[in-house]
Formats: structure tokens, sequence, C-alpha cells
């Protein structure tokens, strides 16, 4: 018998005969199992009598073994679900020893989300991670459905790259190289000619370099790929390895650039209050837990689901970096001494200063544009002040950046004295040039932090729990 969808079975009406798979959750009374396979949050209760079976089957029956079941879907007699199972046939596919089980997370009692981290290939199995990678999914999908509902193209930008795109430095070296014996020049460098690509490669931090060179005759272009930051901050927004969604729009300024990213974001976060209830209520329900024990302060003042329809319903506040300053420096903390990192002209802000604009200033979503140029990337467009760029940053409560973006410099000779002031080769990117050189026009585009959004919508607060295996400084089990 062809297996039916745990999800489906629960929303089916008593009657029928059916066969469901999955892992044992729990068993008690030698009488009730809950069943899951991953297709929902929810279990579906098998009702078995024991001794209908063989000695070996119960005793395969335990947490964490996989089972076939086939039986009849009835009303439950208890409460809790609709319909359970009556089963005429168990077959253990998989055991699970009980005593091995102790050891690990999958002894159904509560974990640290340290201890789930350490055992991140069991963690899938857990509701709480069940939830949040079926909305990493549903992420994933929307943001795809977003763009090619718009009619952008999904560009596949390189994952091995010869350029730095932000130019900070932050990258990995790709090489096949023998490092016990790494060839040399006559004056003692390291001989790149003599390397895989013969020149020197890394891992890509951005997609963007080569968006932009697609936006330039496709119009609208998208890229959602893995990118790669060697950024020693071990804090609890950074990945060395994350995921950003980049697109790039021809005859965009940045005044379309924040537009696109405010839509987008609206988007993507409707349609998991769509799409993702159980997952969601689920997520809620766990927050609401965790604040009861929490002191006031430090609780949510809007719950999960609260926050993302705020972000749906209201307007992203939109700033610029000259405002954002002269507020903090009228600020209460500022005045109070209270900030740690300086706040003046010139200086970036630090995610203490977005937090304040964000969560106590305004309360909401804010785009603060116009950064001065010193700070902000090469290829950000001057503006006619001679001080800033056309650079915008979406900052979200609880994440604080979550977008980065900016128009972009088209105007060739203002273009080259930009890279001549970064000390960039001219020629390291005589392609990206070139774009300038052939029908140059006003582009922009953004990238967001995939995982920066999956902490949002899933409320968690480590970027670690929300990709399945994350890759942080002395971190790459998996
Ligand atoms: O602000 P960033 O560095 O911008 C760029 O890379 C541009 N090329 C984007 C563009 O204009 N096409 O990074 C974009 C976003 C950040 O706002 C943040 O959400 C995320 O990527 N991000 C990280 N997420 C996790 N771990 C890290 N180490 C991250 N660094 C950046
Ligand atoms: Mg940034």
């Amino acid at each position: 018998m062809s297996r039916v969808k745990i999800k489906e079975a629960l929303a089916q009406e008593a009657g029928s005969v059916i066969t469901v798979k999955g892992w044992v959750r729990a068993f008690r009374s030698n009488r009730f199992i809950a069943l899951n396979d991953g297709s929902t949050i929810n279990n579906i209760q098998i009702v078995i009598d024991a001794d209908q079976l063989d000695e070996t089957t119960l005793k395969g029956i335990s947490t964490g073994a996989s089972l076939a079941v086939t039986g009849n879907l009835v009303e439950s007699q208890g409460a809790g679900q609709k319909v359970e199972i009556n089963a005429t046939e168990v077959i253990v596919l998989g055991n699970a020893d009980p005593e091995e089980v102790q050891k690990t997370i999958l002894q159904p009692k509560k974990h640290s989300l340290e201890l789930l981290r350490e055992q991140a290939h069991l963690r899938f199995r857990t509701n709480l991670f069940g939830a949040i990678f079926r909305i990493r999914h549903a992420m994933t999908f929307a943001i795809h459905n977003y763009f090619n509902e718009k009619g952008f193209y999904n560009l596949h930008t390189p994952i091995i790259t010869g350029s730095d795109a932000e130019g900070a430095g932050e990258m990995f070296r790709v090489t096949n190289f023998d490092l016990e014996n790494i060839p040399l020049t006559e004056d003692g460098k390291i001989d790149v000619e003599q390397d895989f690509f013969g020149k020197e490669t890394n891992l890509t931090v951005s997609g963007q370099l080569e968006a932009e060179l697609g936006a330039m005759a496709l119009g609208q272009v998208y890229t959602f790929g893995p990118t790669f930051r060697a950024e020693n901050s071990n804090t609890s927004r950074h990945l060395a390895e994350f995921w950003m969604i980049e697109p790039e729009v021809a005859f965009a300024d940045l005044k379309d650039d924040m537009e696109l990213s405010e839509d987008f974001m609206k988007y993507v976060i409707q349609y998991a209050l769509d799409n993702c209830k159980d997952d969601l209520d689920f997520l809620l329900q766990r927050e609401t837990n965790e604040d009861k024990s929490k002191p006031q302060a430090e609780r949510n003042e809007l719950n999960l689901i609260e926050r993302l329809e705020f972000v749906v319903s209201n307007s992203f506040e939109r700033i610029t970096y000259t405002e954002a300053i002269d507020i903090l420096q009228r600020s209460k903390p500022f005045k109070k001494k209270k900030f740690k990192f300086p706040v003046e002209w010139g200086v970036d802000l630090a995610s203490e200063h977005e937090r304040f604009l964000v969560e106590k200033h305004f309360k909401k979503p804010v785009i603060i544009f116009d950064y001065p140029k010193e700070i902000k990337a090469f290829y950000m467009r001057n503006n006619d002040d001679g001080k800033t760029v056309a650079a915008m940053d979406v900052l979200f409560p609880g994440i604080g950046e979550i977008i980065g973006g900016s128009q972009r410099e088209e105007r060739l000779d203002v273009l080259k004295e930009k890279i001549k002031d970064f000390n960039i080769e001219e020629e390291h990117i005589w392609w990206y040039l070139d774009t300038r050189k052939f029908g140059t026009a006003p582009h922009a585009g953004f990238g967001l932090g995939f995982e920066r959004l999956m902490m949002f919508v899933t409320g968690m607060a480590n970027i670690k729990d929300v990709i399945p295996f994350p890759r942080t400084p002395k971190n790459a089990e998996f």
C-alpha cells in the first residue's frame, strides 16, 4: 500500500485503511505511538494492540525508530486529535537502541539550544527544528515566487571568484596547492600562476558584481546563493557561510531600490503568515513560554505573530544617515553616555545605535540612506554633495541590519576615481568597468541576508539556529 503523508492523513475523514511511515516521537503505555514524518509539526497517534505483535516488533517500537504502519483511520477517542490509526500491521524499518537514544537529544525532553547545535544531525527530529526548516523552505519558495512574479531572472553567479566585491578583504582562499609545498616565485612570493586557476581566487562574498553584468542586458535579475566571509566575529548574527538574495535592477535609482526592498520584505513575511501557520503557532507558543521565565524588561513587547503583522502593515521609516546621527546625538542614552561606541558624522553606526533607532525611537523598520562615502563600498554612487553615497540599509527590530544596498556608480570616470581611492587594480575588474563603457545606465540593487530574515520570521535569537549546519570560527562540523 502506498504511503500517505501524515499531514494528509490528519486532514482525512475517518473510514479508510492507510499506510503511514515516520519516526517514533514517543511510545507510552505499550499502546500509543506518536509518529512524525516531517510533513507537518503534528504527530499522528497510532494505537497498537501489543498482544497482536510479535516480540521483536514490539521491542523495536521505541523513541527514534522508524516505522511503517498500516491500519484503519478512525475517529480519535482521546483529546488532541481528530483521527488516529488503529494499527493492523507495524513494520520496524530502523531500530533505535533506547540506551543510545538516552545519550542524545532524541530523548523527549527539553534540551538547550547549545546541545541541539552539537547534535545538529539529529535536531531536525525535534518540533522546534522541524518548524524552523519547514519555514526556511517556505521562505526560499516565497523569494523565488516574488521575483518570478515581478519578471526578474534568477542568475547563478560564481562561488569561486577572483574579485573582492565588498573590498573588505574577509575572504576564504581557494587553492589546490599542496600547502606543505607551495610553489614560490624567485622573490619568494606565492607563485599564483601555478595555482589551479592561474591567479589568486577566493570564495565569493557577494554575487553583486556579476549580477550587475546580467542586469545590464536582462534588465532585472536576482541571485540566491551561498556567500562566505572570514569575519572573525562570533556574534549571534554572523555566519562564515550564509545565503544572500541580491536583486539588481537596470534603470532604477536609490528610491526605487528602497521601494523594492520594502515591498519584497512585506511579501515574504506575509507569505509566512499565510502558509506556515502550524509552525508559527508552535514558535509563538515557545516564545510565550520562554518570556514567562524572563524579567518584564526582557520580554517581547509584541509577540512573534504581532511582529510579523506589524511589519506587513506599517510603512518603513526612511531617514538619511545625517538625520540618524542627529537623532542619536539628541537621544537619552547618548547624553547619559550609555552608548559604547562613538556617535559622530562619518563613523559607521554600531548595532547598539541601529537598535536604538529601530526599537526605541521609531519602533518600526527603518531605512537609513545616503551614508558617508568613506564607510561604504567602492561601487556605490557618489551623491552631488561630494560627501555621501546613494547607499541604504534596512534595519529590523531585534535584528539590526537585514538588508544592505545602493544605487551603483554608473559613470565611468567617477568609478575609475573611486576604485583608485579604494586601491583596487583596474585590471582586476576590467569586465566590471566595461559595462560602464558600453551603454552604461543607472542601476541599483541590494542584498538580503537570508538567515537574518529567518531569525526575524522564526523569532530565534541566534543565527546558528536557522541554518541546518552553521559555519562559524572554529566550527565546521558535519
Ligand atoms: O551589507 P552587505 O555586506 O552587502 C553586500 O554584500 C552587497 N553586495 C549587497 C548588494 O547590494 N547586492 O551584506 C548584505 C546583507 C547584510 O545586510 C546582512 O543581512 C547579510 O547580508 N550579512 C550577513 N549575514 C550573516 N552573516 C554574515 N557574516 C553577514 N554579513 C552580511
Ligand atoms: Mg552592510
